[in-house]
């Protein structure tokens, strides 16, 4: 069984995977690192990251990158959501991305792009949601709590841009697949919003296929 989870920033996507992956006993793969991974380089590199030629040269990279906590930075999703416009870029990080939705026994993944381009035949897909001011609120707790001393205000800018930037390129742009069920988090506490999406995937694999909202 494959389940795509995809959404914007901070709507939960991230934590209904993980939860699911346990939950269901299969590998979890946040493509979103991927992406932070070449954006990382790029930075350390000193590189242009609107430079695509020099990006793509960046994209060869050791999975053990994809443990560095500096991963987790604002500036370095802010950089992943330049990069991931290129569609050179995006091919490059495509076929990795295949082999882990692919495995034998299924998987779990989660980004912008796995109900529509990554694994389109998956049994199961949600889009996660939640409003804007919401996921701007959670980020800015996350940010706080490392120890970050940005505004409100400055993260929800940032978090506007980052939808704009995802959903209008246009190679791979972050939506809705047709057959996904649609999750909003908005009003959700976290032990809510797994149980949630645990009961659609439950549904989903009991009709064999897509999730029943979407039937
Ligand atoms: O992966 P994504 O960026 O979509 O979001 P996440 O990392 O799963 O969640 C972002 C933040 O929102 C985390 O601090 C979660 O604990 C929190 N969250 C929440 O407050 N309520 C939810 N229903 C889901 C996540
Ligand atoms: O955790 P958060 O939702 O803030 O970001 P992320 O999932 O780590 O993704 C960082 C950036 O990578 C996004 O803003 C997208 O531009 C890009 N990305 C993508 O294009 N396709 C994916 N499947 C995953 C991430």
């Amino acid at each position: 069984m494959i389940i795509a989870v995809d959404g914007p920033a901070a709507s939960g996507k991230g934590t209904i995977a993980r939860a699911l992956a346990q939950h269901f006993g299969l590998p979890h793969l946040d493509t979103g690192l991927l992406y932070r991974a070449v954006a990382l380089r790029v930075m350390d590199e000193e590189l242009d990251p609107a430079r695509e030629a020099d990006v793509v040269a960046m994209c060869d990279f050791d999975d053990r990158l994809l443990a560095d906590p500096r991963l987790r930075g604002d500036d370095v999703g802010k950089t992943a959501s330049i990069v991931s416009a290129h569609p050179l870029v995006r091919a490059a990080l495509l076929q990795r991305q295949r082999r882990f939705a692919q495995q034998p026994g299924g998987a779990v993944l989660d980004g912008r792009d796995i109900g529509t381009v990554i694994a389109p035949e998956a049994e199961v897909k949600l889009f996660v949601k939640a409003t804007p001011t919401i996921r701007a609120q959670r980020r800015h707790a996350e940010l706080r709590k490392g120890g970050a001393n940005v505004s409100l205000d400055r993260v929800l800018a940032d978090i506007r841009a980052r939808d704009d930037r995802d959903a209008r390129r246009s190679d791979a742009p972050m939506r809705q697949a047709a057959d996904a069920a649609l999750l909003d988090t908005s009003f959700l506490s976290i032990d809510a919003a797994v149980q949630k999406a645990v009961a659609m995937v439950e549904a989903a694999k009991a009709r064999g296929g897509a999730p029943a909202s979407t039937r």
